[in-house]
C-alpha cells in the first residue's frame, strides 16, 4: 500500500461503479487488496438497471471474439477466454438469481436487473471493497508509488488506479468523457468515439412516409460495410430501430447506405415471375402481404409506387421490384446519437494496454476496463460479458 500522511490510502481505486468497476472491485477485494470505488452518480450501476428492458441481458453463452468490434480485434481474446459467460452464469446461480435464455444464448434475469446489481454489490461487500457514490474526481496526479486523486471527498492515494468510467452513451445516466481525459493525460492514444447500437434517423421524405406505420416490426437482413444482421427491424416515429438496425449501426458511418432485404428467405424474383404466371391479376402489394405485416407491406408498396396487376409488369419491371425488395437502399440522415445509444465505439487504443491485465503498458499501475476501452460488443449480452471479463482481468492484477 502507498504510504501517505492522510490515511486516505488504498491499494486500488476504481473510478466508476458500473458493471466493469464493481466486478473489478470484488475481484481485487477477494485478493485482500484494500479497494475503493468512486462514482459521481447518486446510485451505482444505473446502466445495469436499465439494461435489457429492466431485466439485464447479463451475458451471452455464445459470446466469441467475433462478437466484438475493435481496431485491434485480437485484444479481447485473452480476457474473454479467462472469464467466460459460463463463469458469470455460475456466479449468478450461486446467488440464486432466476434467469432465462431468450434468443439463442442471451441470458436475462427472470425478475429484475436489480438482482444483478445487488449481486455485484453483495460481492463487493463480502470482498471488503468500499463503494462511495456522489464523489467526483477533479484531478489525477502521479505520486511516488501510485496516484493521488483530488476529489470532492478530499485527497486520496492509491497504488493502482482503474478507470472504469464507461463511454459517452446516455449522459443523463452519468456518462462522461472522464476516462478519455485520463488516458490523454497519461499519453495514451484514443481512437475516435461514436455512438453504437443506436437507432437511425431518416431523411424527411422517407421519415414522413414511414411515420404512420411506426410500431411495425418485421425480420430483415440488413447489410453495411461487410457486416450483416438477420433480425427484426422496427419502424419508429423517428426512424428505424430494432435489433437489426441497432446491430448494423455499429458498422455504419455517416454517408453510408444500408442495403435491406425485406424478404429474407424468399426469392422475390422467382416468386414474382411465378405469381405473374399463375395469378396474373394479383398485385405486388398482395404478394408482400403474404410475407410482411400488412401495414408495412402496404407502406412499402406505396413507397415504390407499385400498382396494377402483375400481368402489366414486364420482366425488367419485375427484376427492378425484386431488386428493391432484396436490396432496399436507405441512406439514414444520422443516428439518435449518444442520447439513446447503448454503447460507445472507439476509445482507449488497446495496443497500449496489456491484454492480460488491462494495464497501460507504459504505466503498469493504470488500468482501463469496460466500455472506455476500444472493445464494443454486438447486441445480446456481449457488452456486459466484456465488462465482467475485463473487470476480472484487472481485478486479478491491480
Ligand atoms: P458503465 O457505464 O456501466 O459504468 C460507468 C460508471 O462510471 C457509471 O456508474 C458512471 O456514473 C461512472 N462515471 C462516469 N464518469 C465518471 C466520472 N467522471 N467520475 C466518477 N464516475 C464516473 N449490455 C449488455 O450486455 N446487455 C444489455 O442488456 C444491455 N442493455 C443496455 C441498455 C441500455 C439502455 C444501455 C445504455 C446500455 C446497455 N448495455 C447492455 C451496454 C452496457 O450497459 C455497457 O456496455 C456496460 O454498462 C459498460 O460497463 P462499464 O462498467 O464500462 O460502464
Amino acid at each position: 500500500m502507498s504510504q501517505t500522511p492522510s490515511g486516505n490510502d488504498y491499494d486500488v481505486i476504481i473510478i466508476g461503479a458500473g458493471a466493469a468497476g464493481l466486478m473489478c472491485a470484488a475481484t481485487a477485494g477477494y485478493r485482500g487488496r484494500r479497494v475503493l470505488v468512486l462514482d459521481h452518480a447518486n446510485k451505482p450501476g444505473k446502466k445495469i438497471l436499465m439494461s435489457g428492458g429492466g431485466r439485464c441481458n447479463f451475458t451471452n453463452l455464445n459470446s466469441t471474439p467475433a462478437n466484438f468490434l475493435s481496431d485491434n480485434p485480437s485484444y479481447c481474446i485473452s480476457a474473454l477466454k479467462r472469464y467466460t459467460a459460463q463463469d458469470f452464469l455460475e456466479l449468478v446461480e450461486r446467488h440464486g438469481i432466476e434467469h432465462e435464455e431468450k434468443a439463442a444464448g442471451q441470458l436475462f434475469c427472470k425478475d429484475s436487473a436489480k438482482d444483478i446489481l445487488n449481486m455485484l454489490l453483495t460481492e463487493c461487500d463480502w470482498a471488503g471493497a468500499e463503494v462511495r457514490m456522489k464523489t467526483s474526481v477533479e484531478a489525477v496526479h502521479e505520486a511516488d508509488s501510485g496516484y493521488r486523486l483530488e476529489s470532492t471527498a478530499g485527497q486520496l492515494w492509491c497504488e493502482s488506479l482503474v478507470i472504469a468510467s464507461g463511454g459517452l452513451s446516455i449522459p443523463t445516466m452519468g456518462a462522461s468523457g472522464f476516462g478519455y481525459d485520463v488516458a490523454r493525460q497519461f499519453g495514451l492514444r484514443l481512437l475516435p468515439t461514436r455512438a453504437g447500437l443506436v437507432p437511425f434517423t431518416l431523411q424527411p421524405q422517407l421519415k414522413e412516409k414511414l411515420e404512420p406505420i411506426s410500431g411495425v416490426s418485421c425480420p430483415v437482413d440488413v447489410h453495411c460495410n461487410q457486416a450483416h444482421f438477420l433480425e427484426p427491424m422496427l419502424v419508429t416515429h423517428r426512424g428505424l430501430s430494432g435489433p437489426s438496425m441497432l446491430q448494423i449501426s455499429s458498422y455504419w458511418s455517416p454517408g453510408d447506405a444500408l442495403s435491406v432485404n425485406v424478404l429474407p428467405g424468399q426469392n422475390a424474383r422467382e416468386d414474382l415471375y411465378a405469381l405473374r404466371k399463375q395469378k396474373p391479376q394479383s398485385t405486388i402489394a398482395q404478394y408482400l402481404m403474404q410475407h410482411l405485416p400488412k401495414r408495412f407491406a402496404q407502406a412499402f408498396n406505396d413507397l415504390n409506387g407499385w400498382s396494377g396487376p402483375l400481368q402489366g409488369y414486364k420482366n425488367a419491371d419485375l427484376d427492378t421490384a425484386a431488386d428493391i425488395l432484396s436490396r432496399w437502399q436507405i441512406k439514414p440522415s444520422g443516428t439518435e446519437g449518444y442520447r439513446t445509444a447503448e454503447v460507445t465505439l472507439g476509445g482507449v487504443d488497446t495496443r497500449q494496454l496489456s491484454s492480460k491485465t488491462m494495464a497501460a503498458l507504459e504505466k503498469p499501475n493504470l488500468y482501463f476496463i469496460g466500455e472506455v476501452v476500444d472493445v464494443t460488443g454486438h447486441l445480446g449480452g456481449h457488452n456486459f460479458q466484456w465488462a465482467w471479463a475485463s473487470g476480472v482481468a484487472a481485478g486479478n492484477d491491480a
